[in-house]
């Protein structure tokens, strides 16, 4: 039987909620993962060193395995020096989102304006704390990611030491970015390097598949998917796996996200298979990040074998994506 082993898989940008979702999510991700850069946008967002370790303990209660490292961000405000490094032995990075821009983003950034984040910018390039942004303008639904590239040269010029990582990129003009800037990165996720806007409203509407950024046009696609293929070193796997109830999916006004975290790995399998790239995926789900934000991650292996794997079509009260269908992968055991 084919097999594949990953070693310390990181999934880095996860929203993992709080309360019984928490419940539910936390063990899908904690039983195939040595880690995840755990997503700030709760309500209320955390802003304070307290909630983040209160925020850490809740997850750690909710793993049902120990070999898992919840990763923390702060949600990004201004803040001071003197609170950075208070918190900074607690936190992986700082997530900024525009304001509004997706799921539990009100209290974000309302403007770009370098001058009034320079202080907490420079703060956190000299202590070394990452900056994870959410990069969509508040332009037309397709061009927001496109239109927000000019943010992160602002940024990367300005802030030549700060580590920038754009989240779940979506667009070639992102990948473009990459090699432009030395200190810049990207998250890819696994939905946006299978699906197209096509698949999420060309036919009818599949609310399960809709998420922020929202998909784009095949030749997006292909872009993300040479870079992930060949796990460039600049790039590493983000599910930006996001649980809402089916309730608030299947609704008038359904809310962003993709639910993949029980399926990331499968689906990255059969991706890679497809593409007779098998050997790169080690570097996209594990080295790349480890070497990008200075990891040692817990110790963990992953064994996928080519066995059918029928996806449930529920966890709890969340439907992951591709529910009911049947993947070429299945995780064999972890060890
Ligand atoms: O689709 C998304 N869902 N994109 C985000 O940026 C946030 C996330 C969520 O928290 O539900
Ligand atoms: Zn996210």
């Amino acid at each position: 039987m084919e097999t594949i082993t990953l070693t310390m898989p990181l999934d880095m940008h996860v929203h993992l909620r709080d309360g019984d979702m928490l419940n539910i999510v936390a063990p899908l991700t904690s039983y195939s993962f040595s880690g995840a850069l755990v997503m700030p946008n709760l309500v209320p967002p955390v802003t304070t060193l307290e909630a983040v370790k209160a925020y850490r303990h809740r997850i750690k209660l909710a793993m049902e395995s120990d070999d898992f490292e919840p990763y923390m961000t702060l949600f990004y405000q201004n803040y001071s020096r003197e609170f950075l490094e208070s918190v900074q032995d607690h936190i992986t990075a700082i997530k900024i989102y525009p304001s509004g821009a997706t799921t539990n983003s009100e209290g974000g950034v309302v403007s770009f304006d370098i001058e009034p984040m320079r202080a907490t910018l420079e703060a956190m390039s000299e202590l070394g704390i990452c900056l994870c942004v959410h990069g969509e303008t508040n332009g037309f639904v397709m061009d927001r990611e496109a239109e927000f590239m000019s943010v992160y040269e602002k940024l990367a010029i300005n802030f030549p030491k700060l580590k920038i990582v754009m989240e779940h990129i979506t667009t070639r003009a992102a990948v473009e970015m990459l090699d432009r800037y030395d200190n810049l990165y990207a998250t890819i996720t696994v939905h946006h390097l299978m699906i197209t806007l096509d698949d999420v409203a060309g036919g009818m509407l599949r609310p399960h598949l809709f998420c922020k950024p929202i998909a784009k046009r095949p030749e997006d696609r292909a872009a993300l998917l040479k870079v992930a293929l060949e796990a460039h070193p600049k790039v590493m796997f983000g599910s930006d796996s996001a649980p809402h109830p089916k309730s608030a999916k299947e609704s008038c006004g359904c809310g962003a996200g993709v639910f993949t975290a029980p399926i990331a790995l499968q689906l990255l399998c059969e991706i890679f298979e497809a593409h007779n790239k098998l050997d790169n995926l080690q570097a996209f789900i594990s080295d790349n990040a480890q070497r990008i934000y200075g990891i040692c991650a817990e110790y963990k292996e992953v064994v996928l074998a080519k066995h059918d794997f029928v996806v449930p079509e529920m966890y709890g009260e969340v439907v992951p994506m591709r529910a009911g269908e049947t993947l070429r992968w299945s995780i064999e055991r972890v060890d």
